[in-house]
């Protein structure tokens, strides 16, 4: 039996296979069902145990190096090789390894942080979740203000409370708690709101939020910034309005509008009519916020602005369902820019 597995071996080494005929051929004669290979692993049932270690082995190798010789005459004719023998050929080409793309949220976050960082803007983060004082005292939210209220917050521990921040506006008070003047930052971050989920809202969305603050800094640098802002984010065309609004962290607080960018302010289905697109809340910070995180009132001001991510992204993308962004269905992610 030994030798009848060396004079195959033999074979095999000496084996060249012109055609793909002949190489299947081959395959079929010392590795098919009736093959020469299948022949001696039934003669090797009856072999004396003593021997069948050794003779074992030998079986074994032949079978691989007769599968490898097969590959390899398969591969120089150009004929596609079995997977098992992809190591017997390195110069073959890999197999794709398909690229994921980027989450729309992601694509606008980069984006909105790319126009701040050229005004001098750094990226700021803080933890998701938060204590009372971050989100809401630090930031003049008087005790009995419906923010706080089960509703809207989710709340992990009560006492002391322990929460899922409902805004990022509790990173830029931890900045101004260990910062001084000047400070220019923006915080993205994700935010959580006790909310019915619908195609409009979500219990989870991202925000990014801005903070400034140095001697001398008034409404008319943040108009400035927000102008430049939505002109490079929404087209060079576009207009913006600030109408009054109501924070308890800012004083004088506005809501700011872009001109729709799908009518051009003309109003559509989009705007309701209006030509107006809502975008951001915005203002000075109020001198007691200030105060409460260590800054003095009287030599600085600044002001702070923020705005959901989701929102911009439906209108840049035309998503009509806020669940999309969350589901994370490749059929929809990968409509997306590739990473
Ligand atoms: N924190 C506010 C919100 O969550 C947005 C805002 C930020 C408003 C900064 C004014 C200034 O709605």
């Amino acid at each position: 039996m030994e030798q009848r597995i060396d004079k195959l071996l033999a074979e095999v080494e000496a084996f060249v296979g012109t055609t793909a005929e002949e190489v299947e051929a081959f395959r079929v004669r010392i590795l098919g069902r009736k093959g020469e290979l299948n022949d001696i692993l039934e003669a090797f049932k009856s072999v004396p145990s003593e021997q069948k270690r050794v003779l074992g082995q030998k079986i074994n190798a032949l079978k691989m190096r007769a599968q490898s010789r097969i590959d390899e005459a398969k591969a120089l004719l150009g004929v596609s090789q079995s997977s098992s023998a992809s190591v017997s050929d390195m110069t073959r080409t890999g197999s794709e390894q398909p690229l994921g793309s980027r989450h729309p949220i992601s694509i606008m976050r980069r984006e909105i942080i790319e126009i701040f960082a050229r005004l001098g803007f750094v990226v700021a983060e803080g933890p998701e979740i938060e204590d009372d004082w971050h989100v809401f005292s630090a930031l003049n939210f008087a005790d009995e203000h419906p923010a706080r209220d089960m509703q809207d917050t989710f709340f992990i521990e009560q006492k002391p409370e322990v929460l899922l921040r409902t805004h990022t506006s509790s990173v830029q008070v931890r900045v101004m708690e260990s910062h001084k003047p000047p400070i220019r930052v923006i915080c993205p971050g994700r935010v959580f709101r006790n909310e019915a989920i619908s195609y409009r809202s979500h219990c989870i969305f991202h925000q990014i939020e801005g903070l400034y603050i140095d001697k001398d800094v008034s409404f008319a640098d943040l108009k400035q910034t927000l102008l430049y802002f939505a002109k490079e984010f929404f087209g060079e065309q576009t207009q913006i309005r600030l109408r009054p609004s109501y924070f308890p962290f800012t004083e004088p607080s506005a809501e700011m509008d872009v001109s729709c960018s799908l009518c051009g302010g003309k109003g559509c289905p989009v705007c309701k009519g209006t030509g107006w697109l809502e975008v951001m809340g915005c203002g000075m910070v109020d001198p007691a916020v200030l105060k409460s995180c260590g800054i003095d009132p009287d030599v600085y001001s600044g002001f702070a602005f923020g705005m959901g991510i989701e929102r911009s992204a439906m209108m840049r993308f035309g998503v009509k369902d806020i669940r999309l962004y969350f589901e994370n269905d490749t059929r929809f992610l990968e409509q997306f820019e590739s990473a």
